[in-house]
């Protein structure tokens, strides 16, 4: 493994590899045992959209690690100005020892891992969300002991969650399960690629239908970033596919709730439900940083 481009590139011995890596970490840093693997090393983050989870979790990571993070907004890079990636690729191979990039276009992602000399890691494009879901099946198989043989049910937007889920659930032996409106489908090389796993992927607009039997129930927002021009049209078309009473009763009676964050209480999941659920939820969002500093250590050590 070189880069964490997307999961589609992992194999799935590689994927739990990072999730055994990431259980030993968290339990090193719980119990106060020096895990500096990379001491020296320098972590460039560039960030074209907002975050809050991923920027702290790289940098606090980085640094427990032994490494330093550094903050690179594009609207303080020259490529904000129009520097072509493939330079700024180069250039930046030539200073630090890893990029985390969270952009738009898959595209841009995949460019710096080839012109760049250095692992690149995707922390967020309008395609994927890799950290997360390595974070999302860390935290389901802490609760459920396994991910083998378990149902996880997406519902709301065919967005960049979606696509990352569904690659990871099926990778790791999931089943999973996609309820999504009509024209807001996941992307159709994610599609491509469940239909290898027959039964274990199906996709409705039911929401009641897809949490049938659910181990896990997952959601995100309506509108995500990039797109709030839409959001309230979004509103309209997504009312329903939430995460409420009536989808939790449709799921198995332990099932758990899993939300990326930032959530819209109300809109993709109620409030109820939302703090019914919080220690799996803020787990979740403990996890990114024990699953990024395992990407880390496998990519930069
Ligand atoms: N879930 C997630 O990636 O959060 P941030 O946008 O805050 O980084
Ligand atoms: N789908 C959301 C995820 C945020 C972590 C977005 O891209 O904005």
């Amino acid at each position: 493994m070189k880069h964490l481009l997307k999961l589609l590139d992992l194999s799935k011995e590689e994927i739990i590899d990072i999730l055994n890596l990431a259980d030993q970490l968290k339990y090193e840093q719980k119990n106060g045992f020096e895990h500096k693997h990379l001491k020296g090393k320098t972590l460039g983050m560039i960030f074209q959209k907002s975050s809050t989870r991923t920027r702290v979790s790289f940098e606090t990571g980085m640094y427990q690690l032994g490494g330093q993070a550094l903050f690179l907004s594009s609207r303080d890079l020259q490529i904000g100005r129009g520097e072509p990636v493939q330079d700024t690729a180069r250039v930046l191979s030539r200073y630090l020892d890893g990029i985390m990039i969270r952009t738009f276009e898959q595209k841009e992602v995949e460019d710096l891992a080839e012109y760049g000399s250095i692992p690149i890691i995707n922390g967020l494009t309008d395609f994927c969300h890799p950290c997360q879901v390595l974070a999302d099946l860390m935290t389901i198989r802490e609760y459920k002991g396994v991910l083998e043989g378990l149902k996880l049910c997406f519902i709301g937007d065919g967005n960049n969650m979606a696509n990352s889920l569904i690659v990871g659930g099926l990778k790791v032996g999931m089943s999973v399960s996609i309820a999504c409106p009509e024209g807001y489908e996941p992307d159709a090389e994610v599609l491509e690629f469940a239909k290898a796993y027959g039964d274990k992927f199906t996709l409705t607009t039911s929401p009641v239908e897809a949490a049938k039997g659910a181990d896990v129930l997952y959601t995100d927002v309506w509108a995500s970033m990039g797109e709030e021009a839409e959001a309230e049209e979004r509103k309209k078309i997504f009312a329903g596919y939430q995460i409420n009473d009536e989808v939790m009763a449709a799921a198995k009676g332990d099932a758990m709730v899993q939300h990326c964050l930032p959530a819209h209480r109300e809109e993709e999941i109620t409030a109820k439900v939302f703090e019914a659920h919080a220690n799996e939820i803020f787990d979740e969002a403990e996890n990114r940083l024990h699953a990024q500093k395992a990407v880390m250590v496998k990519l930069m050590a």
